[in-house]
Order: C-alpha cells, then structure tokens, then sequence
C-alpha cells in the first residue's frame, strides 16, 4: 500500500515538529514537506535524522511540487483559512489542529469540503483522553446544575478560554438541553474573579510555566461534586490520533469536526 504523504503547515513550530517526528515512525505516513512562514533554509531536517524534506514559506509552490495527499496544519488562526483554501484547491486533505478558528471559519471549512468532495478532520485537542473526557462530561451534564471549568496551559499560549475547555462547555449545554445555573458573587473586589461563563458554565484560565495542558471539570449539586480531570503531561499525548487522522482522511468526502467519528464514540444525548 502506498504511504500517505504529508505536507506540515506550521513545519517549525512545536507541534509541527511533534508531527513530523510521529510521521518518521509510522510506516504507513511519509513527510514531504514542510511550510512555515519562519522558514530560511530549503531543506528541514526530520527529527530522527534520516532525512530531510523540503522547506519553504509558500504553500502554493510547496503543493505543486511534492503533490502531498493530506496537509496537517498546526499554525495560528490568522495562517490557517488561507492555508485551507490553497490546499482545497488541490484537492490536498485537511487534518486541521489549529485552535481558535470561529464558527464562519468552520463553516466555509466544511462548504469548501463539500464542494471539492475532499475530507478534512477539525479538532481544537487531538488527545484521546480530552476526548473521553468531554464524553464523560456530556454523561453526567444533566444529573448537575451547575458547572464549572479550570483549563491550565503554558504562558505562551495565545488563547483564552482554551477552545477544548469552550467545546466541554457547550457539548454538556447541548446534552443536558439547558444552561447551568451561574452564580455570581455579591461583591466582586477584583473584576474578573468569577471567569468568564459560557451558557452558565464558568471558564477559567491559568498560564503558567511548568503547565502543558490540564483541564478539571466540576460539578456540582447540594453536598456533592464530581470532578472529572484531563492531564496531557507531553505533545506526544496528541499523535497517536493525529496519525489516524492522517490515515483516514483521504477516504471521506466532507469535513468532520472532533474525533467521536473517527474513534467510534456515540454521539448521543444522554
Ligand atoms: N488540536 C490540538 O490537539 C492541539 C494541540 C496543541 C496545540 N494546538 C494548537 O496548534 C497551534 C500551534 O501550536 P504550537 O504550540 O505548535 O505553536 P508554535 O508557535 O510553536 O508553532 C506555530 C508555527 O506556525 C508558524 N506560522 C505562523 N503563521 C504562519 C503562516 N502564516 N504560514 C506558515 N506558518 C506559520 C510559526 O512560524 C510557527 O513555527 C496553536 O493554535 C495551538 O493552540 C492544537
């Protein structure tokens, strides 16, 4: 069976990194290039030394010449959706990681999907665990009122909430088919003190050094919580699902958002 070649948008970066490494050890996956916008050199060396691909900062070009089946793109916002459309236009797939896309991004994510009859995977957290985790948070959603959620990443991360901690907010709405109950406090002293809420879910943000990426979920009830908690302690906590995205993405023909699909997990209501 031929491999499946990948092109990494976001080549440079962590992730992109992490990626390219986790395609070296997969015998069915084979990088063949890579793009950042920081790139000087033409050739980037994989990260267990066999090799080295090419490395550019044009997409375009880079697709043109190493014909890649699937794009995997760890970049910003900003850099994706001009990505998305260069790649559609090729007929490139989409394994899509980058977090904080908006719902008009994801939209025209899933009509340009459609009209190229192409596949894409779209998940703001590739992590098994943060998977079960949102499963078992939509489970006990409607036994609770009320709810509220700590996500902890490292100082650089660019966003806040944390798309994973805004997607567990909205999936335990959607299942219970209600808001929770927010309560605020009386006197607020220092603004900012309750989180923000989402459908009275209450977010809160912590960056710090020494953090990758964490996320406790509590839910209350008169005398009781349950606390269901996510610790991703490496990057590697990603790959295993990246690469069956890679996988099985050229055989869809649309866009799919998360990974309940490609991992078998229900979708329904509890
Ligand atoms: N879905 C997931 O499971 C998951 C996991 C971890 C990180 N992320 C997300 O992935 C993204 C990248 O994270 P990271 O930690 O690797 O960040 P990073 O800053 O280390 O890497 C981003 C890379 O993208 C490159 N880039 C920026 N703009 C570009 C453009 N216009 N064209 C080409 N390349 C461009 C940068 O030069 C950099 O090398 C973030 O949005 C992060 O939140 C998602």
């Amino acid at each position: 069976m031929d491999r499946v070649k990948v092109l990494v948008h976001g080549a440079l970066g962590k992730m992109g990194q992490e990626v390219l490494g986790a395609i070296c050890r997969d015998p069915e996956l084979e990088a063949v290039a890579g793009v950042d916008i920081k790139a000087e050199d033409e050739e980037l060396p994989l990260p267990d030394g066999s090799r080295t691909i090419p490395l550019s900062a044009d997409l375009e070009s880079a697709i043109k010449h190493c014909h890649p089946d699937v794009l995997v793109d760890f970049t910003t916002a900003k850099a994706t959706m001009p990505a998305v459309r260069t790649a559609a236009k090729h007929d490139v797939r989409l394994v899509i990681g980058t977090t904080g896309l908006s719902a008009a991004d994801l939209d025209e994510i899933k009509i340009l999907c459609e009209t190229r009859r192409i596949g894409a995977v779209v998940a703001p957290n590739f992590s098994l665990a943060a998977v079960v985790m949102i499963h078992l948070a939509k489970k006990a959603a409607r036994f609770f009122d009320h709810a509220e959620i700590i996500e902890m990443h490292h100082e650089q991360k660019a966003d806040a909430p944390s798309g994973t901690a805004m997607t567990t907010a909205r999936e335990m709405v959607k299942s219970r088919g209600k808001a929770f109950s927010h309560t605020t406090a009386a006197h607020e002293d220092i603004s900012g003190s309750r989180g923000g809420e989402l459908e009275g879910v209450a977010l809160h943000s912590v960056r710090l050094p020494g953090m990758l990426a964490h996320q406790e979920i509590i839910l209350g009830a008169p005398g009781q919580t349950l606390r269901i908690r996510l610790d991703q302690i490496n990057r590697e906590a990603f790959m295993p699902c990246i690469t069956l995205a890679i996988k099985k993405v050229p055989e869809l023909k649309e866009a799919v958002f998360g990974l309940n699909e490609l991992l078998g997990i229900e979708d329904e209501n509890c």
